[in-house]
C-alpha cells in the first residue's frame, strides 16, 4: 500500500482512514487523516493497490467489532491490576432497587466481583419502606433526614430489608454464563455461584427523642463489625450490609441508608464509595460535573448552608471551619474511629452521614444530599467517591474501566499540592535539580535561565516542600509542548508523584491546547515509554527547539499525543509571567 511516509508521523492508532471514490476514472483512493509532526491534521489522498482495497473490502462488521474489543481490553488493562483486591463500598439507592436497572448493575457488580473487587453493598430501602406505608393506608413521617420509625414503619421497614436482600442475593448468585467458555475447554459440571454473605454486622443505637421529637425505632450507626465484614471479603464473598442495625438490647434499628454505607466505606478504610443514584449531577447549565475536588465540593455544600437541611447538618458534622486545607493534607481535621465517630470538639461525634427527609425526596436541591454525603466522606479519608447515574447502562464499567468515565468523581488527593511555580520556589527548585545537574542527567541552567524559564514550572509542594518540579515549555506554533526537567525528589520516589505530576503536566497542555508533547532524556526512556510516549526522530521537534540542542548529549527524543480530554478535571493552565 503506497501510503505516507511513515516516519514523519505517529503512529497508525492515531490515523482515521476512509474511502474516496473519484468517479472520473473509477478508481478507488484511500483518504488519510493523519497527524504531521507538530500535531497539525493533514489530509491527503493515496492510490491504494488491489491487495489493499480487498483487504479492507472483506472486513466484516464483526471484524470492527473485534478490534474495537481488543482496544477497550487494553485501555482497561492499567484498572483490573489497581482494582484487584481493593474494597469498593457501593449504595444503590433506593430508586435504583426499584427500576429495571437493577438486574444489569448487579450483573456487572457479579462480574467485577470475579476480577478480583471487594464489595459491600448497602441497598437503600425508603421507596419501598413509603410504599408499603401507603397500601397500607399510613402515611410516612420523616422530620429532617430521617424517618421516625413508629410500629408500622419498623414493619415496612424489616420487609423492604429482607425482601432487597434476597432479590439482591438471588441475582448476583448464578455469576457467568459459562455455555460460552465450554468451548474452551471449561467442562466442570459444578455451578459456581457467586458467594454473598449477609448479617448482623451493623450495631445501632437509638436516635431517641431529639429536640422534643420521638424518632421511634429509628437508629443511628453505632458500630461496623469491620473483622467480620473483612472475614467474608477474603473470603471472595459480596457484602450485603443491611441498614437494619441491632441495638445493645436486641432490639431492631431502622438505620439511615447513606450513615450506614458512610461510616462503612470509613470504617473498613474503603477505597471507593460508589453511590447509584437515579439520576446525573448537573450544573447550573445542566452539563454533567464530571469531578469535583474536595474543596470545590465542601465550598458548594457551605454557599448552601442557609438554604439547605442537609448542607447546614453537613456544617455541623464537620465543623464550622472549611478544613479541606488541613495539615495532613487530606482534607481531615480529625481521625474516624469505627464505634466512635469523629469528634470535631463541637460537642457533636458522628459516624457516618445520614440524608433523607423531605429535602432528598422533593429534590428541591437536586443532588446536594449526595454530594453532602461524598464529600463527609472524602474529609474522613475515602480517597475517591464516584456518584453515578443507575439509569446509564453499564454504569459502573464505563466510569470504573475508561479514563474520564461518565459519573461525577470527587477526589481527596487528585493532584493534590501541584500549583504553578512561583519566585519564592526558585530555590527549592534549585535544589531538586542540582544533584541531576551535577550528574550530567539534566543540563546545567544558569540563575537566569531559571528565572526567565520560571512561569513554565509546576511544582507539588507537600507540607511546605517541594517534592517535585517539571517545566511545560509551549510550542504554540506547533501544537505542541516540551517537557523538561522533570524530578521527583529522592525520599519521595515510588510514590506514583511521577505520575501525578506527569498527568498535571498533560492536562495543562491539553488545556492550551497543545496536542503533543516531547521530551529529550538520556536515562528516563523506561519510565516515559511506560506512560505512552515513543521514541521518535529529533527532526520530528520544532526547529526553534531543535537548533539549540546539544548534540554531544547523545538525548534521545520521545513523543505523545494529546487525548482530547473530557475528564472534566480543571488544572491551572496558566502560564506564570
Ligand atoms: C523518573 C522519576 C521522575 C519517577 O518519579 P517517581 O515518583 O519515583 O515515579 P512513580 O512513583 O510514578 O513511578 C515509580 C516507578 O518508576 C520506576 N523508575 C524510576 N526511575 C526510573 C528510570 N530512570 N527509568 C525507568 N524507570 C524508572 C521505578 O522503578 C518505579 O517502578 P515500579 O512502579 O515498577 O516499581 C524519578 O525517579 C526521578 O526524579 N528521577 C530522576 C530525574 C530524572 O531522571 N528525570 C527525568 C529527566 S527527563
Amino acid at each position: 500500500m503506497s501510503i505516507l511516509n511513515p516516519k514523519h508521523y505517529v503512529p497508525m492508532q492515531h490515523r482515521e482512514y476512509s474511502w474516496w471514490n473519484t468517479t472520473k476514472c473509477g478508481r478507488k483512493y484511500l483518504r488519510v487523516f493523519g497527524i504531521n509532526k507538530i500535531g497539525a491534521k493533514l489530509v491527503t489522498k493515496c492510490k491504494v493497490s488491489n491487495d489493499c482495497i480487498r483487504y479492507n473490502d472483506c472486513r466484516t462488521d464483526s471484524d470492527w467489532k473485534s478490534d474495537r474489543f481488543v482496544e477497550m481490553m487494553r485501555e482497561a488493562w492499567p484498572y483490573f491490576k489497581a482494582y484487584r483486591g481493593r474494597t469498593f463500598v457501593v449504595v444503590l439507592c433506593a430508586e435504583i432497587i426499584e427500576s429495571n436497572n437493577l438486574g444489569a448493575i448487579l450483573e456487572d457488580i457479579s462480574l467485577l466481583h470475579g476480577l478480583g473487587i471487594k464489595f459491600v453493598l448497602v441497598p437503600g430501602t425508603h421507596v419501598q419502606i413509603d410504599s408499603l406505608l401507603v397500601e397500607k393506608g399510613c402515611e410516612p413521617k420523616y422530620v429532617g433526614r430521617y424517618r421516625i420509625t413508629d410500629p408500622d414503619s419498623l414493619k415496612a421497614a424489616m420487609d423492604s430489608a429482607g425482601r432487597i436482600t434476597q432479590m439482591i442475593q438471588a441475582k448476583l448468585s448464578p455469576g457467568p454464563s459459562l455455555n460460552n467458555i465450554r468451548r474452551h475447554g471449561y467442562n466442570s459440571r459444578s455451578h459456581e455461584s457467586v458467594g454473598v454473605a449477609s448479617g448482623n454486622f451493623l450495631a445501632a443505637k437509638k436516635r431517641g427523642v431529639v429536640e422534643g421529637v420521638d424518632y421511634g425505632a429509628t437508629g443511628e450507626v453505632k458500630k461496623i463489625d469491620v473483622p467480620r465484614i473483612r472475614e467474608n471479603l477474603d473470603a471472595h464473598s459480596i457484602v450485603i450490609l443491611s441498614n437494619l442495625g441491632y441495638s445493645s438490647s436486641g432490639d431492631v434499628l431502622n438505620c439511615n441508608t447513606y450513615e450506614v454505607a458512610t461510616a462503612c466505606a470509613l470504617a473498613l478504610e474503603a477505597e471507593k464509595l460508589i453511590c447509584v443514584i437515579d439520576g446525573p449531577i448537573l450544573d447550573e447549565m445542566g452539563r454533567l460535573i464530571r469531578f469535583l475536588t474536595l474543596e470545590d465540593a465542601d465550598r458548594l455544600i457551605r454557599e448552601r448552608a442557609q438554604q439547605s437541611e442537609i448542607a447546614a447538618s453537613y456544617v455541623r458534622a464537620t465543623g464550622e471551619e472549611d478544613s479541606t486545607k488541613s495539615q495532613n493534607g487530606n482534607g481531615c481535621s480529625s481521625t474516624f474511629q469505627n464505634g466512635v465517630g469523629f469528634d470535631h470538639g463541637n460537642g457533636f461525634w458522628f459516624s457516618g452521614f445520614a440524608i433523607g427527609g423531605q429535602e432528598r425526596l422533593s429534590r428541591s436541591n437536586g443532588y446536594l444530599s449526595e454530594l453532602a454525603a461524598a464529600a463527609y466522606v472524602c474529609r474522613g479519608g475515602v480517597q475517591r467517591v464516584h456518584l453515578l447515574d443507575g439509569n446509564i447502562g453499564g454504569v459502573l464499567l464505563k466510569e470504573l474501566y475508561q479514563r474520564d468515565g461518565v459519573g461525577t468523581m470527587v477526589a481527596s488527593d487528585l493532584y493534590e499540592g501541584a500549583r504553578s511555580a512561583e519566585v519564592t520556589d526558585l530555590e527549592a527548585i534549585r535544589q531538586l535539580l542540582k544533584p541531576l545537574e551535577d550528574s550530567g542527567t539534566l543540563i546545567r541552567r544558569t540563575d537566569d535561565e531559571m528565572l526567565n524559564a520560571l512561569g513554565s514550572f509546576v511544582v507539588v509542594e507537600r507540607e511546605n516542600h517541594i517534592i517535585a518540579c517539571a517545566a511545560l515549555i509551549p510550542f504554540y506554533n506547533d501544537n505542541c509542548g516540551e517537557v523538561a526537567a522533570f524530578v521527583v525528589s529522592p525520599d519521595c520516589r515510588g510514590q506514583g508523584q511521577g505520575d501525578k505530576l506527569l498527568e498535571y503536566i498533560e492536562k495543562k497542555a491539553s488545556a492550551n491546547g497543545l496536542r503533543t508533547l516531547f521530551l529529550l532524556t538520556t536515562r528516563t526512556e523506561d519510565w516515559f515509554v511506560r506512560r505512552g510516549y515513543s521514541e521518535c526522530s529529533i527532526e520530528s521537534i520544532p526547529d526553534e527547539r531543535r537548533k539549540r540542542i546539544n548534540r554531544s548529549r547523545g538525548s534521545k527524543c520521545y513523543m505523545k499525543q494529546l487525548l482530547p480530554d473530557t475528564s472534566g478535571i480543571r488544572v491551572n493552565n496558566s502560564f506564570a509571567e
